[in-house]
Parts: C-alpha cells; structure tokens; sequence
C-alpha cells in the first residue's frame, strides 16, 4: 500500500472499474446466500443522503416469491400493452429473468413523511445506494443486473410492493454468479466528460 494512504486504492479503482452489468441469462445456478445478500445491503445503507433521510427500500425477494414477481411482472406487461404492439420475446424475457436469479430486489424509494428533500434528491441518494450494494457485489464475484422496465414506474408495482403514494419502484437489481467469463466494458475517456476551469 502506497505511503499514507488508508485503504489499497488501486484495488478499490479496479474493484469499480470491474463491476459489469450482467443479465439473469448469463447467471449460473448458483445461489447467492442471504448472508452475502445482507452483507452488499449493508453497503447500500451507507449512502449518503440529503437530510439523512435515508430514502432506500430493499424488496428482496427469494425463492417462491421470485416466481410470484416473474407472474406479477409478466402479467403485467400482458396487461398494459396494446395487442399490437405486444411482443412474445419480450414477455418470455420478463418472465424468464426472476426465474433465473437467485434473487431479486425491488429497488424502492421510501419519501419520508414531511417531503422535505426534493424528490429527485430522494432518488438520487437510492442510486447511490444501488452503486454501494452493486461495487460490494463485485468483490464476492457477482454480477448484477439493475433492470428498468417501464413497468416498474406504474402504480400496479407499487401496489404490488406495498409502496405508499409518494413512494417510488426504481428498478429491480438481480444478481448472480456469472456462469461464464468476466464482461469487459469500456469509458469515454475523462477528457471528454470533464472541463477543468481555473480563472
Ligand atoms: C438507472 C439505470 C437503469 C438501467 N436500466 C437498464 C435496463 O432497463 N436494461 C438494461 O439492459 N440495462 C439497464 N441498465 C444497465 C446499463 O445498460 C449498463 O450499466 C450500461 O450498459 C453499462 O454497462 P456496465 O454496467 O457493465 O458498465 C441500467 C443502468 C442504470 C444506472
């Protein structure tokens, strides 16, 4: 470790830089204990937020439950999309991926009573939670998958995570063991997202 530094820096750059987004469809059947699920929680709540509101939700949802999300969630789509624009490999996508996680979490926004921090903050600071639980999930070797589908933003998945009104769905993460190689992935270099302003 480099002189007065407090943490190995260049495995923490690399532990970010490797964490990749990966599908149910590239999971292994190997089940993620609730111990490592708690553990990479863990993490989430640790964000920080504005007025420490603490905004962040986790709906894990396991076993059985998983398959009741894969009928929410499909019969959902089934539900709100017009015939024509319904498409089969699309339902069997959503339906298929709970089935094919060992877990997954609702990612939820919990608006504290008083709304006294604008939403989008609220969001933002869940995002970062999210970004905590995905980063801890590298260092066991999981991938994880944060999944937005339209569905997620309608009052029927709200109601079907028990969500109060002013509460949001974000998303749901699955995570797995990869059944196959380490994704790769690339940036726009910094130069290109960054400006410098100095006078
Ligand atoms: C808020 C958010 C929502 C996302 N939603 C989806 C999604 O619905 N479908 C999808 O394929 N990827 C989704 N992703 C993952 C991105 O596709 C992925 O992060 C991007 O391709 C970069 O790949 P990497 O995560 O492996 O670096 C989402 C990412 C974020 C941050």
């Amino acid at each position: 470790m480099e002189a007065g530094m407090k943490y190995n820096l260049s495995e923490i750059s690399e532990l970010i830089r490797d964490r990749r987004t990966i599908t149910p469809e590239h999971y292994s059947d190997r089940v993620v204990h609730d111990e490592i699920i708690k553990n990479v929680l863990n993490s989430g709540i640790w964000a920080p937020s504005h007025g420490m509101t603490q905004p962040w939700f986790f709906k894990v949802f396991k076993g059985d439950a998983r398959l009741r999300m894969s009928e929410f969630m499909s019969a959902l789509y089934r539900n709100l999309t017009p015939a024509e624009k319904f498409m089969q490999s699309k339902f069997d996508k959503i339906k298929s991926r709970p089935e094919l996680s060992s877990v997954v979490i609702a990612i939820c926004m919990r608006r504290d009573e008083q709304q006294k921090i604008l939403e989008i903050e609220e969001i933002e600071a869940v995002a970062c939670a999210v970004q905590n639980v995905m980063l801890h999930s590298v260092g066991y070797g999981l991938g994880t998958f944060w999944s937005t589908p339209k569905l997620c933003y309608t009052d029927e998945m709200k109601e079907f995570l028990g969500l109060g009104a002013a509460d949001r769905c974000l998303g749901l993460l699955y995570m797995g063991y990869p059944k196959a190689d380490w994704p790769k992935s690339h940036r726009k270099p910094l130069e290109y997202v960054s400006e410098w302003i100095t006078e």
